[in-house]
């Protein structure tokens, strides 16, 4: 049987990792097969790009050329990691996919809706997540109780109406894709939006 693919979206600081560690302990502690992955990265080459794409020297890079280095990077990893794990059954867990490159490339960047839908589906074919949970969180919440931005990440050093596109994106696509993507208050302490992670990835997706 299939693996299922899992994918955690959302803003900066809003617990995407948090959430993620704590799926990998629960999966672990359960003895459940899982990989874990983290978007742009999971190979060799896929580092290299994401290395690219987050370092301060490129801050030429248009949205376009960024863009199509995030599907570059997906295209090895899904190729590579994802799709042969999950034929194996194995649970796929992605710490950002798709979604951010809509919310950061299409929407915070402009290269709009059409762009970003099409060059995510010439990039992933048929492998959809299952499950994508959307930490729900104003970027102006999360800043503050992450206790500022990282000013050493390219894209964390954007401004405060960057990372409002950015939500908007999410909000966009989430009402686009109301079956896959589930939005999860992200504002709870950490362990009310576990509560919620958990109960929403036993319901929808074969990990128990
Ligand atoms: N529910 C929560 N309540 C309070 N603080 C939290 C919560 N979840 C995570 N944190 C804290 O907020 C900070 C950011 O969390 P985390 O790194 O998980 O976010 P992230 O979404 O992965 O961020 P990034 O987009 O930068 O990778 C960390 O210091 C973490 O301990
Ligand atoms: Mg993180």
């Amino acid at each position: 049987m299939k693996g299922s693919f899992i994918t955690f979206e959302g803003c900066e600081g809003v617990g995407k990792t948090t959430q993620v560690d704590r799926l990998r302990r629960y999966l672990d502690e359960s003895g459940q097969k899982a990989l874990f992955l983290r978007e742009p990265g999971g190979t060799a080459i896929s580092e290299k790009i994401r290395a690219m794409i987050l370092s301060k020297e490129n801050d030429k890079m248009n949205g376009k050329c960024e863009a199509l280095l995030y599907s570059a990077a997906r295209a090895q990893l899904l190729g590579e990691v994802v799709a042969p794990a999950l034929e194996d059954g194995t649970t796929v867990v992605c710490d950002r996919f798709t979604d951010s490159t809509f919310a950061y490339q299409g929407a915070a960047r402009g290269l709009g809706t059409d762009f970003i839908d099409a060059l995510n589906r010439l990039t992933c074919g048929d492998i959809v997540p299952d499950l994508t949970i959307f930490l729900d969180m104003p970027p102006r919440k999360a800043f503050a109780r992450k206790g500022g931005a990282d000013k050493n990440d390219r894209l964390e050093s954007q401004s405060i109406e960057f990372h409002e596109k950015v939500y908007a994106g999410y909000k966009e696509v989430a009402s686009m894709y109301p079956q896959r993507i589930v939005c999860i208050d992200a504002s709870k302490d950490a362990d009310g939006v576990w509560e919620d992670v958990i109960a929403v990835i036993r319901a929808r997706t074969r990990v128990r």
